[in-house]
């Protein structure tokens, strides 16, 4: 039995004995919050990668344990190995194997990687050097899908979900030199995974975001929630980890608002520290995107983060940005660079080159990260430069609603999720799903995705992007959103492809009727057109046109412009983005054209009917 079946094998009988609680969801290592700000040593760059099509690595050809000449997590040097041993066979050589620099997912590495799906063994050969009573961390940002680490021939253990950190502490593991970080990464989902196996995006392979090694102090603040409370206040919740956790003294610092306050830790190691409601606090906004520096001091560690300090909430039909209504100008957004060869490699500067064609090309001041949660690079970016975000787990069509496994891996991807986030200003809306086919196994499913929300973040609006049917009956067409999700959100989003998919022509989209609750805000987390840029058909315009793109926008536009409790919209997509699903020779090519630029960036007819269309609506105050 591989390591995978046998984590599985555990997690369902725990799952089936425990019941759903929610301790069950827990990341199982640190939180470790802010750790992309934290002094660490990168493990980026260069790694060897060793491909493992029949999972050689795992498990030997009968099953059981893989075989010495296999084992490519093993601590062995083959050269050495192997040099005057005329009996040693090694069928594999980690040291010896071809290059590739990180993070980027495999596809990227070599033109025979582009379609590899399954098992690739990454290795990093590292010195390290602790500071004496340090401890020290493993923190991977991402690795999709599944990941399972070894350090110097021993396993520290494994980690499902392609878009979440975690992390394993590997004090007293490490050696001053050569030590060798191993790393098999399975691409393959099934039935149970989340996403599930078809999804409409590229799936990326690999080890997609940073590695770092980390140390802390032997006590350390693991993790701290920062954030401005209903009451104008500035509520902090500080859990210590480490043997001086309970009892200990902690202090928080924002020094730009002279506020400093000092607590004491419970037996758990925790506290919370309330700074009544600052004289003078810049609340962060689209327009004043203001953060501050945190600090929180405990024993010898000192942890820093950027915050910003607003409220979010709902009041009837309207969304609340610092009690002020806002509209949502936005656009959807997958993880994917621009360029013709994209890889997953959403570099700091790469997340700013995709948010600065929404927030200055489009004027939005809104982006749904679609569909996982995207990489912190992307968070802090849109913290910085003012924009509001959808952050959403990939519980993405067809899910196993009925299986407490599939759950499992769901409430654990969203707490990890949660914790990771929740200091990001710019997240205001937690998805727990998009496009989910409705049945009951499926409501208690979400349903308990919501209330996890509510328990990990009470101070986020939770959404998800629905389906709606359509009532063709008399004499033009009605659209009905009767999901009864809809009553648990605090905000519905509705995915609409009216003149896409579906018979309706575009000039009659503004007679549809939308048939939805009228007594919460409703945003359309998706409607959109795809077009090849530069295919032009200016009189009878076609699907996959320019200008068939940009009257559908044009009339979309209209159709939604006359709901009432329309609150806002991320149409799909800023980018034209690589899906498996999209093989017409010429027009697709592999890609989802339903961009409002090109894979390179190059701006279709589309792009200035929405921008025009929000600089108008952000002209007359909405
Ligand atoms: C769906 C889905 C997207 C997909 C889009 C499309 O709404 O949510 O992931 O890419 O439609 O068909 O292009």
């Amino acid at each position: 039995m591989s390591m995978r079946i046998f984590v599985r094998w555990i997690a369902a009988i725990m799952v089936a004995l425990a019941g759903p609680a929610m301790a069950q969801v827990m990341p199982d290592g640190p939180v470790l919050a802010a750790a992309d700000l934290r002094d660490g040593q990168s493990l980026d760059g260069e790694w060897t990668y060793s491909i493992d099509p029949y999972r050689d690595g795992a498990a030997g050809f009968h099953g059981g344990p893989a075989g010495e000449g296999h084992r490519r997590y093993d601590d062995t040097d083959v050269t050495a190995r192997t040099a005057g041993d005329p009996i040693a066979l090694y069928e594999y050589d980690m040291d010896g194997s071809p290059k590739a620099r990180l993070p980027e997912s495999w596809t990227g590495h070599a033109l025979e990687m582009r379609h590899y799906e399954g098992l690739v063994w990454y290795q990093k050969r590292f010195d390290a050097e602790p500071a004496p009573g340090e401890r020290q961390f493993l923190r991977f940002g991402a690795v999709n899908y599944h990941a399972e680490v070894w350090l110097n021939g021993k396993l520290l253990g494994a980690h499902e979900g392609g878009f979440t950190p975690f992390a394993f502490e590997v004090t007293g593991k490490l050696r001053p030199e050569g030590n060798r970080l191993v790393v098999g990464v399975d691409s393959q989902r099934d039935g149970l995974s989340i996403p599930p196996p078809v999804t409409d995006w590229e799936t990326y392979g690999g080890i997609t975001r940073s590695v770092h090694l980390i140390g802390v102090p032997e006590t350390f603040v693991d993790d701290a929630w920062v954030r401005l409370a209903d009451d104008g206040s500035i509520v902090a919740d500080i859990a210590l980890d480490g043997p001086e956790a309970a009892g200990r003294t902690v202090r928080l610092l924002i020094g730009e608002i002279d506020a400093e306050r000092f607590a004491t830790t419970d037996a758990q190691g925790r506290a919370r520290i309330v700074i009544p409601k600052p004289a003078e606090l810049s609340l962060w906004s689209p327009g004043n995107p203001k953060l501050y520096n945190v600090v929180i001091e405990a024993g010898e560690d000192v942890w820093f983060d950027r915050i910003g300090f607003r409220t979010i909430a709902t009041d009837g039909p309207r969304i609340l940005l610092n009690g002020e209504p806002v509209f949502l100008r936005g656009i959807s957004v997958h993880e994917e660079e621009l360029g013709a060869d994209p890889a997953r490699r959403i570099t700091p500067e790469a997340a700013r080159e995709l948010l600065s064609l929404a927030k200055d090309g489009l004027d939005a001041n809104f982006v749904r990260l679609a569909h996982y949660p995207h990489g912190e690079a992307m968070l802090r970016a849109a913290d910085e430069m003012g924009l509001i975000v959808w952050s959403e787990i990939p519980v993405y069509w067809r899910i196993a609603f009925d299986d407490p496994v599939a759950l499992d891996k769901a409430r654990r991807m969203l707490a990890e999720n949660i914790l990771r986030d929740r200091n990001r200003a710019s997240i205001a809306l937690w998805s727990v799903g998009n496009e989910t086919p409705l049945s009951d196994a499926r409501n208690t499913f979400m349903r308990k995705l919501v209330a996890d929300v509510r328990e990990l973040d009470p101070h986020r609006l939770v959404t998800a992007a629905l389906l709606t049917g359509q009532d063709r009956e008399g004499d033009h067409p009605v659209m009905v959103m009767d999901d009864p999700l809809a009553g648990a959100l605090d905000v519905m989003a509705i995915n609409a492809y009216n003149g896409w998919y579906g018979p309706d022509r575009l000039a009659d989209l503004p007679a549809i009727e939308w048939d939805v609750p009228q007594d919460k805000p409703l945003l359309f987390s998706e409607v959109g057109a795809g077009a090849t840029a530069g295919r032009h058909e200016p009189d009878l315009p076609t699907k996959f046109s320019e200008e068939y793109q940009a009257e559908y926008y044009r009339q979309t536009l209209a159709m939604l412009a006359q709901i009432p409790n329309f609150a806002g919209i991320s149409p799909w997509i800023l980018k034209d983005f690589r899906s498996p699903r999209r093989q017409r020779p010429v027009i697709q090519d592999g890609w989802n054209r339903k961009g409002l630029v090109s894979e390179t960036g190059e701006r279709k007819q589309a792009f200035e009917v929405l921008a025009q269309w929000y600089r108008e609506r952000e002209a007359s105050g909405e």
